[in-house]
């Protein structure tokens, strides 16, 4: 059977269902779809879906906006809440969110639940590739909830995990050129995601001989980041003690041409990946009685960083008798993006709130009909803050400081010029990313503590 599926997908005749239109799932749906792929696009998220139908992208989407019209004028890309019966084969690509396993969610209940969607119209010959992220053990669980349904895995039916790498906005490395790690039950399956990643990333697949060891690949690729982030902001720390400047260190430090690789500090990694995939080897150490210490220790050293940062403001703040009144500004957990899944500002703006701060918050890509989800994904309980649309002149006169978490290119010159033109009496610069110049703010930054 998936001999037959191997000489559809030579002719592109093969239906591609991607679930999932995220960050992962709709680059992915654009890209297929342009290329001649008949794609369907499911997500059970309504807004989404209407949202897609009216062409109407978010700001990360927008560069796809060619591609993504063509496709549907085309008629190669179409959105639906639910997979649909076809008479050819069909692959499936999983690309849902994991959440961090909790008493009510398991991590792998969206990806689950996608699969047992895709099963409910699937027959001999099918595939499911899993894209997103997923504790050790669950491509397992998939293939025996597979068999459930009467298929035999590596037979009549197609199973390959295949994380996805994606560093939405790196300019250098995207879908195109990003190589990837794949697990698949058996050798048609191989050749037949050969073909399809062709016109992702030109095949540039690494077969690995079990799902375990891409399952391991993909959550120690996140704990090597989350520890060296964890890493350079100790150093930070360091350095604040020090009265030396952490990055003339990096700096200098990154000139050493092999072992080294330059990591920057800041108010501690968030995202949707990089805190949550490496508790996912912690738990598998755990069952062998193994404590995976280096991925503790981050794990700690990343949850202290947001009080370090608050408790210096408080400092600075109280020697200079100024009021307990502070915007942060920079939302997103990384720079030009609108991704504000567990990010480092809200466990800075937890701690502003517990000692008892007024609090405004400002980034350029905040909408504020999206707050509800902001906070559920931020686990805050309620709004305790305001919502600035601007850091215009008079925004400022009401705050002491200004705590700069995440720079993004369209506020940086305004962040400068608040600087320049001392609208604030201070600044604290998480990312130590303002240049030192003559002004009457003071300019303190995580890791150059006392150079202001
Ligand atoms: N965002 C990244 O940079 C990135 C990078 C590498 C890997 N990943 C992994 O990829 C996966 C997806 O991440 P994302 O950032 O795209 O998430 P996302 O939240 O941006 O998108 C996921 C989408 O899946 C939809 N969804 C949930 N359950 C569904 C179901 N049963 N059927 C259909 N749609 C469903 C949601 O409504 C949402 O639109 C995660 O496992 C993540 O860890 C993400």
């Amino acid at each position: 059977m998936l001999k037959n599926t191997l000489n559809e997908v030579e002719t592109k005749n093969t239906k591609i269902e991607i679930f999932g239109l995220g960050y992962v799932g709709f680059p992915l749906a654009v890209r297929l779809s342009k290329e001649g792929w008949s794609v369907t696009g499911i997500d059970i998220d309504k807004k989404r879906l209407e949202r897609l139908k009216k062409d109407n992208l978010a700001e990360s989407e927008l560069k796809l906006q060619s591609d993504f019209i063509e496709s549907k004028k085309n008629k190669t890309l179409s959105f639906s809440d639910k997979p649909l019966a076809y008479d050819g084969s069909k692959i499936g690509i999983i690309c849902v969110p994991t959440p961090i396993p909790s008493a009510e969610t398991k991590s792998d209940f969206f990806v689950n639940s996608a699969v047992e969607k895709f099963l409910e119209t699937s027959k001999q010959g099918d595939i499911i590739i899993i894209e997103s992220s997923i504790e050790l053990g669950t491509t397992d669980k998939i293939k025996q909830l597979i068999e459930s349904n009467g298929y035999k895995v590596g037979e009549n039916f197609g199973l390959a995990f295949c994380p996805e790498r994606i560093d939405p906005l790196n300019k250098k490395w995207n879908l195109d050129n990003i190589p990837r790690v794949i697990y698949c039950s058996d050798d048609s399956t191989f050749a037949i995601m050969q073909r399809v990643y062709h016109d992702v990333n030109s095949s540039n697949l690494i077969r690995v001989s079990s799902a375990k060891v891409a399952e391991v690949i993909k959550s120690f690729e996140n704990t090597f980041r989350l520890v060296n982030i964890s890493l350079v902001n100790e150093m930070a720390i360091l350095c604040d003690h020090l009265e030396i400047d952490f990055n003339e260190v990096m700096t200098a430090a990154s000139s050493k041409p092999f072992g080294f690789m330059p990591f920057y500090s800041g108010a501690g990694a968030g995202g949707h990946c990089i805190p949550k995939d490496p508790k996912f080897l912690l738990e598998s150490s755990k069952k062998f009685g193994i404590d995976f210490k280096s991925i503790e220790n981050a794990l700690h050293i990343n949850s202290l960083i947001p009080k370090y940062i608050v408790d210096i403001i408080e400092k600075i703040l109280s020697e200079k008798n100024l009021a307990k009144s502070v915007i942060i500004c920079g939302m997103s957990y990384k720079p030009n993006s609108e991704d504000m899944r567990d990010s480092p500002s809200f466990k800075i703006l937890d701690e502003f709130q517990k000692q008892g701060y007024d609090i405004a918050i400002y980034d350029p890509f905040f909408k504020n009909e999206l707050l509800e989800k902001y906070l559920i994904e931020n686990h805050l309980k309620e709004k305790k803050f305001t919502i600035l649309k601007d850091l215009d002149d008079d925004n400022l006169s009401k705050y002491a400081c200004i705590c700069v978490v995440q720079h993004h290119t369209k506020s940086q010159y305004r962040l400068e010029e608040i600087y320049r033109k001392s609208k604030v009496p201070v600044i604290y610069d998480c990312q130590n990313k303002l240049k030192k110049i003559s002004s009457s703010t003071l300019l303190v930054s995580l890791g150059n503590k006392n150079i202001v």
